[in-house]
């Protein structure tokens, strides 16, 4: 089965048939929301909305422990990270997908392990390439299939939020060979690598990173929905035909 967390922009799936919703409670405490189930063109998936269904829960404060401990006990086994985030290399305009193949963690004070170093043995995952290279694979498949063009591997910078970045530290993310900027991808992909879950994101550049293009005295937030609103659009496509045999 298919995890899908969705981000800003996604909070629903509108090509998903429902088939039921479950509140799951994890060790970790609540998940963003309700476990919406049910089916995308060919294959069964399981939504959540990373940021709750009503887009309350700012990316400092997801329990990404809940939400990856319950998609996995659901029966998921492989996730697609949709996640909206800035564009810092000049060709990752708004609107653009891409699908990052590197990341660079700059969260803080987050959650960011299954091992509380009360039960077992401590495990240090290896996280040299930390989203799968199969689920990438078929998503930029998928892409193809459905003719969206799809950006293959791009640095994702982890930023903390909820505040955008200053100027100068999209310089300074630039100059340590970040692509795009997020606030969601850390902890999670590395949560995600704990419980041997193949993930993978799918990301949708909303809008120049601060300092860059249209972003150069501010970012522009009126145009970010209607950015957004397009591609995400395409990613439903493109979710619509990752169906694997
Ligand atoms: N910075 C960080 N996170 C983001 C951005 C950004 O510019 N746009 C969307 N998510």
């Amino acid at each position: 089965m298919l995890g899908i967390i969705g981000g800003s922009g996604l909070t629903q799936l509108a090509n998903l048939d429902v088939s039921h919703r479950e509140v799951v409670r994890t060790p970790y405490g609540e998940p963003s929301g309700p476990l919406t189930f049910g089916r995308i063109g060919c294959q069964k998936v399981v939504f959540v909305a990373r940021h709750g269904y009503g887009h309350t829960i700012p990316p400092h404060l997801v329990n990404y422990r809940a939400n990856l401990h319950a998609l996995h006990n659901v029966g998921v086994r492989r996730i697609v990270s949709v996640a909206s985030v800035g564009g810092i290399r000049g060709d990752l305009r708004p609107g653009a997908l891409v699908v990052p193949h590197q990341i660079i963690d700059y969260t803080w004070g987050r959650e960011m392990s299954f091992q509380s170093g009360t039960d077992g043995p401590v495990v240090h995952i290896d996280f040299t390439e930390p989203y799968d290279a199969a689920l990438r694979r078929q998503i930029l498949a998928a892409a193809g299939r459905a003719g969206e063009s799809v950006h293959d591997g791009a640095v994702y910078a982890a930023t903390q939020g909820p505040r955008l970045e200053s100027a100068a530290e999209i310089n300074r993310l630039e100059s340590d060979g970040t692509d795009i900027v997020g606030m969601t991808g850390m902890p999670e992909a590395a949560l995600a690598r704990e419980l041997e879950l193949p993930y993978a994101a799918l990301c949708v550049v909303a809008n120049w990173a601060a300092g860059r293009g249209d972003s150069v005295t501010g970012i522009q937030f009126e145009n970010l929905e209607a950015v957004l609103h397009e591609a995400m659009g395409r990613v439903r496509t493109i979710l619509e035909g990752m169906c694997t045999s």
